[in-house]
């Protein structure tokens, strides 16, 4: 088992509404089905996954200012913060942990304003258009980075 296994999973804006969105694009499960299995994939992996999510940007800034106390590598869907929030970019750089980025849905191939990722490019990766199956390639891709990283 990994010393360092704890993984913040967080969640941005309106995806606490899964279920309700179009199931088209973001699949049929709600927030909680799609924590549960991300924390199955997690267990599977042997790491330890830890839920938030919040519609309030300053929320997200304030738990990222934190995390680095209670994890050791973050998943994020931001939503549509992932498009325009400087803020969430900013607080992503000061946790300094490593982060893998996931969207369900495949954000290169839909409406234009959502091909810019503010977050990409300080992410190790990005999974998209996967939907909930996306995040087990994500925490593989962070388990494989701890354990490099401790050695
Ligand atoms: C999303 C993609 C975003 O463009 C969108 O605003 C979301 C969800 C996804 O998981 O596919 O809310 O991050």
């Amino acid at each position: 088992m990994l010393a360092h296994n704890r993984i913040a999973v967080l969640h941005g804006v309106n995806l606490d509404q899964l279920g309700r969105r179009d199931p088209a694009i973001y699949g049929d499960l709600d927030y909680d089905r799609l924590t549960q299995r991300i924390g199955e994939f997690a267990s599977e992996l042997e790491l330890a996954a830890q839920f938030f999510q919040t519609n309030f940007e300053g929320d997200l800034v304030e738990h990222l200012h934190r995390v680095h106390d209670i994890a050791d590598g973050i998943i994020i869907n931001p939503g549509a913060w992932t498009h325009y929030s400087y803020a969430i970019r900013d607080a992503l750089e000061i946790a300094a942990l490593p982060t893998v980025e996931v969207h369900l849905s495949d954000i290169q191939n839909r409406e234009e304003f959502r091909r810019t990722s503010v977050i990409g490019d300080i992410c190790l990766t990005t999974v998209s258009g996967q939907g909930v199956d996306g995040y087990r390639p994500a925490l593989e891709a962070l388990r494989d980075h701890l354990a490099t990283a401790a050695n």
